[in-house]
């Protein structure tokens, strides 16, 4: 089999430590790749004006997958203050580079397993096991955005063959200047996919139901489109049950029922929480891996941030990141070393050797860099 390279993105915060963490279980489970490394996040924003740079793109289309950290975003106004002073009012500007990166290569599923490990303190209940599907290069996050609100575009949403020109009028009213828009685009096309990975994985994985979250209610186009996309797709798999549920009772129910939902699918903003939601019932988001998939090249983080509170202390939990490199190695079908992996993880749990401070408590002793040897040992 031909050496994997791997980039490594270990981008801002807590990013770099999880990272060597997920490297060092990669090491013990004898998993040999080359890591080429690429500048990402925040930091690299602040000191070149691009939080994704041209050189990092040129390493990874060289790479068969990568492991990205986490990254710092902050508000436009802090992007602009924040920059070398030589960069400043030169016109840049900050886009998140985990967002470029998704659409960039078409990485649009986004897998999120959310499964309680037995023995973690910290499940809601030991016999939760979902798994969000996220549509992740459109909708409510395809970063198409204005503010101001241009004029023409405010005149052709209030064109009255084609608008909404009764509904536009108060925000004439209020002054464009003072009007913000964030579009959630929705194609067809990308509805569809992000539908058949999910029913696919249930099909492959032996799941009963795929539940569909949107609110077709009230985002009337989109959710509509989604939910067409949904019951068409639906059809073409008999054997699994087809679902469909409201983004904001579903909530709730994940809360009090998490049992009945199985696989899950939705848009990119709605999938981003019900996954972070989700994390919370399986141990947080200290143990919630993900995935960014696409046709040939994959991009595996948790679905954590950059935990500015911990960063620098050698106290994050890095299992999200060890359980992210997991699904990478599945990905590359190395699937023995990923099944290693997350058996060692599992042992770790139930062995109750996770000490960080999220599992802990403020006393949690574990660091990253121990809990990383614990379970290499394992291996
Ligand atoms: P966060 O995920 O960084 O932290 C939320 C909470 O979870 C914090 O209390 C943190 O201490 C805790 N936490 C996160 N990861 C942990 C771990 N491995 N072990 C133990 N505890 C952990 O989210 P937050 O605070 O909303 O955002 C911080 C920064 O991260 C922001 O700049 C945000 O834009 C960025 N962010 C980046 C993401 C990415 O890189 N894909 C995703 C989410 C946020
Ligand atoms: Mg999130």
């Amino acid at each position: 089999m031909k050496r994997c390279r791997i980039a490594l993105l270990p981008g801002d915060g807590i990013g770099p430590e999880v990272v060597a963490a997920a490297r060092t279980v990669l090491n013990a489970a004898g998993f040999e790749a080359d890591y080429p490394a690429g500048r990402v996040g925040w930091a690299c924003w602040c000191e070149s004006g691009d939080a994704l740079p041209p050189e990092t793109i040129e390493t990874l289309r060289g790479c068969d997958a990568a492991l990205f950290g986490a990254i710092t975003s902050k508000p436009a106004d802090e992007a602009e203050a924040e920059l070398a002073p030589t960069l400043r009012g030169t016109g840049r500007r900050y886009t998140s580079p985990i967002v470029r990166l998704r659409q960039l290569f078409e990485l649009h599923t986004a897998l999120r397993p959310c499964r309680a490990i037995p023995g973690n303190p910290l499940n809601l209940r030991d016999d939760i096991d979902l798994v969000v599907f996220r549509e992740n290069t459109e909708g409510l996050y395809g970063g198409i955005e204005w503010h101001p609100l241009p004029e023409p575009l405010a005149r052709q949403m209030a064109d009255p063959d084609t608008g909404h020109p009764a509904k536009m009028r108060r925000w004439f009213d209020a002054g464009l200047e003072s009007v913000a828009v964030s579009t959630r685009i929705m194609s067809r096309a990308g509805c569809e996919r992000i539908c058949r990975a999910a029913f696919g994985y249930a099909r492959d994985h032996h799941r009963r139901r795929v539940t569909l979250l949107e609110k077709p209610n009230v985002l009337r186009e989109t959710g509509g489109l989604m939910t067409r996309a949904f019951r068409d797709v639906a059809r073409q798999y008999p054997g699994i049950e087809a679902a469909e549920a409201n983004m904001d009772v579903a909530c709730m129910h994940l809360v009090t029922d998490p049992t009945r939902f199985d696989v899950i699918v939705a848009e990119n903003m709605f999938g981003d929480i019900a996954s972070d939601l989700a994390a919370g019932l399986v141990g947080g988001l200290g143990f919630a891996p993900s995935s960014n998939i696409g046709d040939d090249f994959a991009v595996f983080e948790p679905t954590h941030g950059s935990a500015p509170d911990l960063a620098g202390q050698d106290r994050a939990n890095p299992v999200a990141m060890i359980l992210s490199a997991a699904m990478m190695l599945r990905w590359l079908g190395e699937t023995p070393k990923a099944d290693a992996i997350e058996s060692a993880v599992a042992d770790a749990v139930a062995a109750g050797e996770i000490q960080t401070r999220d599992v802990a408590g403020p006393a949690g002793r574990g660091t990253t860099t121990g809990t990383a040897a614990l379970i290499a040992q394992r291996l």
